[in-house]
């Protein structure tokens, strides 16, 4: 069977002592078969059991694909290499959520609707100053965000189709400026307000780094490679932090409070957190000389260390985003001038020794896309404690297309998975007296 392309079979057989039921095999346009168990409780009194999920398909989805043995990522059929080498991010967005790549009027007019929407309600400055300024970015965007569902009471009826709409764009144009206000809150500056005479990315770079002593001038060469970061980051199929957001949206919460909790998932090192954690690691090792102590303590089952920025569920081959990451790190240090980073050398040492080395190549670890990623955002100027918040910037649109598509697929039923239970059966209570 390949899993690529499927089987001929329509059903499979489970067989239990001297028992079988046929269960239904499901086909994807590309991509592994799925059995359909939705009847097998029903008609079996078992649950499956699959604590990661690593071979469960939580949902139909026509957004994104990813082949984890070849290398492949496409955005609704668009190789994520020609979407991030030909268009911006705000056409992904619109081919995100609307299934086909923008006509120029299309474009102009999504551009025109997000752009309008970038202010977030002035009383939202007053939300951010109950903060200490030392709380980490991550908290204060998981809060903020949260908080939208407070101010836009009109966007958050998820039955009508116009609200989810106004919804998805609110929050694809608003999460620069909160994650933007994040940042200058946790330095001490004061918040600068969205331009609508600037681009997306842009617009976003100037939010962080403009001060009123003085004009920030965007680098197009920088607002450019960041815009083909939010590309990169943008969606990737049924992740953690996606899968939060479905599974917060199946129960009818708004979206602006399914994309805080979207939020909380990625904040995880496991996850978007990665990327932080990268960049704290390669600082650790210090040099291309402690490489090999790292790698064997990565190697080390006895010692928690894993090599951040390696390895992934899906990626059993080299993460298409990572090779593109690479080649802007290197663009934006040349644009830079920053003749060599030490963080880099240790970065492309430790991909050259662990990718000959047998524990990784047995287990099919790659650079993810967050290896590179830290390097970048440190070069742009960002600590290390706003790489995670420009992961949720850029996977906002991935979370609420995903949302829509969900709350927009007619089986949609709140997700309440079971559990296999292996504690105490029945017991009767115990009173005080009684107890040893
Ligand atoms: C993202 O899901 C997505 O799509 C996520 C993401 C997205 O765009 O949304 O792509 C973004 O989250 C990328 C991943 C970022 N995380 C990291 O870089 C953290 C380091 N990586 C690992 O924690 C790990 O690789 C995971 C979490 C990414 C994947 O974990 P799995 O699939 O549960 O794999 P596993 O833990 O079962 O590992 C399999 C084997 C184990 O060894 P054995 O028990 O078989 O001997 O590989 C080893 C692991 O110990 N292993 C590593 C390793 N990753 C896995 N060993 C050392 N260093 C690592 N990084």
């Amino acid at each position: 069977m390949d899993a690529s392309h499927g089987t001929s079979a329509t059903t499979a057989t489970l067989t239990v002592g001297n028992e079988s039921w046929d269960l239904p095999i499901l086909k994807g346009t590309v991509g592994p078969d799925v059995v359909d168990i939705g009847k097998l409780y029903g008609q079996t009194g078992m649950f499956t059991y699959d604590p990661g999920f690593t071979s469960t398909a939580s949902c139909e989805s026509q957004i994104t694909y990813i082949d984890g043995d070849q290398g492949i990522l496409l955005y609704r059929g668009y190789p994520i290499e020609q979407l991030a080498e030909n268009g911006d991010f705000l056409e992904t967005c619109y081919l995100l959520l609307y299934g086909e790549l923008p006509t120029a009027a299309q474009k102009a007019d999504f551009d025109y609707r997000v752009t309008r929407h970038t202010m977030v309600h002035e009383q939202m400055n007053r939300f951010f100053h109950g903060f200490r300024r030392d709380a980490h970015p991550m908290a204060v965007l998981v809060a903020s965000v949260g908080a939208l569902s407070a101010f836009y009471h009109d966007s958050t009826d998820i039955s009508d189709p116009q609200q989810r709409m106004i919804a998805s764009i609110r929050m694809i144009a608003k999460i620069p400026t909160l994650a933007a206000m994040a940042y200058k809150y946790s330095i001490g500056q004061p918040f600068v307000y969205p331009k609508n005479d600037l681009d997306y990315a842009s617009n976003f770079l100037n939010m962080c780094f403009s001060v009123p002593c003085e004009e920030y001038k965007a680098n197009p060469i920088l607002s450019r490679a960041i815009d083909r970061i939010f590309i990169l980051h943008a969606d990737h199929e049924q992740n953690a932090s996606t899968s939060t957001v479905r599974l917060a949206g199946s129960s009818g919460a708004n979206p602006f409070a399914c994309i805080a909790a979207g939020i909380a998932c990625l904040w995880g090192p496991a996850h978007g957190g990665a990327n932080e954690a990268a960049l704290k690691m390669l600082g650790e090792i210090g040099s291309v000389e402690r490489i090999p102590e790292f790698i064997n303590r990565a190697k080390d089952k006895n010692d928690p260390f894993r090599l951040m920025g390696f390895g992934h569920r899906v990626y059993k081959n080299y993460d298409p985003r990572a090779k593109i990451m690479q080649h802007t790190t290197h663009e934006v240090l040349g644009e830079l001038g920053i003749k060599d980073d030490p963080l880099l050398d240790i970065a492309i040492e430790l991909e050259r020794i662990a990718l000959q080395d047998e524990y990784f190549v047995e287990r099919k670890l790659y650079p993810n896309i967050d290896f590179y990623s830290g390097i970048t955002l440190r070069a742009l100027g960002f600590p290390t404690s706003m790489f995670t918040v420009l992961f949720a910037l850029a996977r906002t649109v991935g979370w609420i297309g995903q949302w829509k598509e969900m709350i927009e697929d007619p089986s949609q039923r709140i997700g309440r998975p079971r559990q296999l239970y292996t504690g105490s059966t029945h017991r009767d209570y115990v009173p005080m007296a009684r107890r040893k």
